[in-house]
């Protein structure tokens, strides 16, 4: 099996020790490919709009951009991994889920990412944990991922790790094994099941375009959602 990591940051702290505690049981069995940030994608959307009206290939960024989108569509479990910082994701972090928002199902939603499972890996010392797991489970649900798993943690004591007590130490590390081992189990050959909330989404979306298309047809986006067969009978999901 494939596994992509995004790394909402470069430092080696303790978000990066709680993904790799996820990430322990799959070493040697799965190919684990990782991108951190912003290393990989340094640049900051622009807001040209450029990838929602002409394409994602006109995007400034689009070499880092299509090198991450290729390994996540390839993938069969994405995790995202990000500190809290104010609350919410880590800029870098932020950056990236903003070039990717041509993604969102208004748009152009890859049909690969439905299907797909994900999880969310994030800590804070004592407050914020839930907006920022939430930050990345917009995009990755609204880019039609529906098996969304989350582990969020508050440090409460100290942000360093070899200062917290052991207890806390064992019981993040327990719940990371726990989740790390009931992925493992999925039969990845079979796609997740596309839940009645991101279906929802699909058929709200499809009745819009349906509209879009009679006012103006040349719009990428239409003519995407037109070109899939999804104003049709098709549909991203098996
Ligand atoms: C810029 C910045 C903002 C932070 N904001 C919060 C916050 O809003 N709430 C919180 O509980 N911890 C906050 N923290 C602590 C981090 O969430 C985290 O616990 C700490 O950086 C250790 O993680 P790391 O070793 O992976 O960097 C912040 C840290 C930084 C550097």
């Amino acid at each position: 099996m494939k596994i992509t990591v995004i790394n909402g940051s470069e430092k080696h702290g303790v978000t990066y020790r709680l993904k790799e505690f996820f990430l322990e049981p799959f070493r040697g069995a799965a190919e684990i490919t990782e991108y951190y940030l912003p290393k990989d994608c340094p640049n900051f959307c622009a807001g040209c709009t450029a990838c929602f009206l002409q394409g994602e290939e006109r995007c400034k960024d689009a070499a880092y951009v299509s090198a991450i989108e290729k390994s996540l569509l390839e993938a069969d479990l994405l995790v995202f991994v990000s500190p809290v910082y104010v609350y919410h994701v880590s800029a870098a972090m932020k950056n990236l889920l903003d070039h990717f928002g041509y993604r969102w199902m208004p748009h152009r939603p890859a049909k690969e990412m439905f299907g797909k499972r994900a999880v969310i890996i994030s800590q804070c010392l004592g407050g914020g944990v839930g907006s920022t797991v939430k930050d990345m489970r917009d995009s990755l649900s609204w880019w039609g991922v529906s098996t969304i798993k989350s582990c969020g943690f508050r440090l409460m004591n100290d942000i360093h790790w070899d200062k917290l007590p052991e207890k806390k130490r064992a019981s993040m590390t327990k719940k990371l094994q726990k989740t790390a081992a009931k992925m493992k189990k999925i039969n990845y050959a079979k796609p997740g099941r596309t839940g009645l909330i991101t279906r929802g989404k699909f058929f709200a979306i499809r009745m819009l375009q349906k509209s879009v298309g009679k006012t103006n047809p040349d719009s990428l986006d239409f003519r995407y959602w037109r070109d899939n067969g999804w104003l049709g009978r098709e549909r991203p999901w098996k």
